[in-house]
């Protein structure tokens, strides 16, 4: 039951999220610390769920993908081969007034066309009131001297810089405190023993992916996969972002989800047409809403130099249409240059004809965070229920952090001692929570908060007849059931 709910911004979200411990910002206590988040109680169940569903998909239900859980600090060379070295590069300017430093290529100007000398107006668009806000800005700097009616909006990178003098920064109060755009590795360094050098420094890695192309060899000797076969990973990725924007959606620390598909030269176009569809898909299963994704293939000047293809899914924020996982055409590049490197051989040998070949790759890689805030965004719903207002997390049962509630109608009459011999029974195969403060109506509604799918509620009649009452967090629906019968009625209701 999704409704007809839409959600105007990430405040709501971010405010369920603090209130309910899915989300914290980073050493709060301290006044937070940049785009670094915590995950509460109910977050880390979710991200746990998230990556689970994740995993049995990609490697658990099939047998073409095994698993790797690689270093986070690889050797220096692995990232000199990747490219990461050379070109994990964002142009970046300063403000010289106010001191914040953006991706130039995020920074939109308003400027009339042709007109030299009128005042250009820097600004982050975030597909809503920046625009707006930067056009009263406009008003207030050309003081009318200039057509409103011809305004443009460019990127700041096409701006020559001999114009940069007329432009005002997003955060600056006049014009020309913008420096020109210099590169920034986005690789987080630090050293590796007790000597700061330039022989001792590493890296923390930007992404997991070359954790796997590393140990392609290893995967080979040690199983019995044969191509075309995928071996995935999870976990921590760091990058210097240097513009954080909209919660956890983009972060210096944060976890990827990613699988390396090696297929046959040849096959690739067949294997990314099936990996497209099939992420595409498992987005759907875990109830995001099919409306608000889509896969929109890059421009060919959006492609790495490698790449014969790639696609990013989106999901509709209220921000806009973002991107969530890219799946990728990466040929041989990655085996190639790491062969090349390292000196080693990284071939495929076909038993029967004895030949060798390097595999093309299609690489699904996704945010694992990325993935639990659209989950988040997509469940959260506010709707009226008999004159009340109720938020609601319409989490699929799968991803939901805790699956049954388990409550005492009373804290008296036996009620709560029946109720919490239910809950240790049912916490054996479900997530569950046991509560009995405040009246009952609160507690459904603190659990619907929670995106718990299913309470079970103890009451007299249990006494009488050994039933329990199982209500539906989506349809709302109560019935009874036998207490004898309540594991075989959740499982009927989650599917698992
Ligand atoms: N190995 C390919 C690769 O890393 P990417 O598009 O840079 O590709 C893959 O990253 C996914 O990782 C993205 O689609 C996004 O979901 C997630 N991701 C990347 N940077 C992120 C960041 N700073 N914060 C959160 N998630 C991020």
């Amino acid at each position: 039951m999704k409704g007809n709910f839409e959600l105007s911004s990430l405040e709501s979200v971010v405010s369920l999220a603090k209130r309910r411990g899915f989300v914290f910002p980073s050493s709060e206590i301290y006044g937070g610390i940049g785009a670094c988040y915590d995950y509460g109680p109910l977050g880390v169940e979710l991200k746990r769920n998230v990556k689970d569903a994740w995993w049995r998909s990609m490697v658990t239900l099939r047998d073409d993908v095994v698993g790797i859980d690689a270093s986070i600090i690889m050797h220096p060379k692995v990232w000199h081969a990747s490219g990461h070295v050379g070109n994990f590069n964002d142009p970046m300017v300063d403000c010289k007034e106010s001191n914040n430093r953006y991706r130039a290529d995020h920074v939109s100007v308003l400027r009339v066309e042709g007109v030299e000398g009128c005042p250009m107006i820097a600004f982050i668009d975030d597909g809503g009131k920046a625009r707006e806000k930067a056009e009263k800005r406009f008003s207030k700097f050309a003081s009318g001297n200039f057509p409103s009616d011809h305004i443009e909006t460019v990127l700041l990178t096409d701006i020559p810089l001999s114009e940069f003098g007329s432009v005002v920064g997003p955060d600056a109060s006049k014009p020309g405190t913008l420096t020109e755009p210099r590169m920034f590795n986005l690789m987080f360094e630090t050293y590796l023993g007790p000597i700061q050098s330039e022989e001792s420094k590493v890296y923390l890695r930007p992404e997991t992916a070359q954790g796997i192309f590393v140990n392609f060899n290893n995967v080979i000797d040690t199983t019995r996969v044969k191509i075309p076969f995928g071996i995935a990973q999870q976990g921590k990725s760091f990058r210097n972002e240097v513009t954080t924007r909209h919660f956890t959606f983009r972060m210096c620390e944060f976890e990827q989800m990613e699988m390396e598909f090696f297929c046959k030269p040849g096959t690739d176009a067949q294997w990314y047409e099936y990996w497209k569809n099939a992420r595409l898909q498992w987005f759907i299963d875990l109830g995001a809403d099919p409306e608000k994704l889509r896969i929109r293939p890059h421009d060919p000047d959006e492609l790495s130099h490698y790449s014969t293809g790639t696609s990013d899914i989106e999901y509709r924020f209220p921000f806009g249409w973002s991107e969530l996982e890219g799946i990728a055409c990466r040929t041989n590049y990655d085996l190639k240059q790491h062969a090349e490197h390292s000196g080693k051989k990284l071939e495929w040998k076909d038993q029967t004809s004895g030949a060798s070949f390097t595999p093309h790759v299609i690489e699904p890689a996704l945010g694992t965070d990325r993935a639990m805030l659209t989950f988040l965004v997509d469940a959260y719903r506010e709707e009226e229920v008999d004159g009340n207002q109720r938020v609601v997390l319409g989490l699929h049962p799968r991803l939901a952090p805790t699956k049954v509630a388990v409550f005492p109608l009373l804290r008296k009459d036996g009620h709560p001692e029946k109720a919490q011999e239910i809950y240790r029974r049912v916490r054996e195969v479900y997530p569950a929570a046991y509560d009995e403060a405040g009246n009952i109506g609160r507690r459904y509604r603190r659990q619907d908060e929670a995106g718990t799918p299913a309470c079970l509620t103890v009451d007299h009649q249990t006494f009488e007849d050994d039933t329990v009452t199982l209500r539906d967090r989506d349809s709302l629906e109560q019935r009874r059931i036998k207490v004898d019968a309540i594991l075989g009625e959740l499982r009927e209701q989650f599917g698992f």
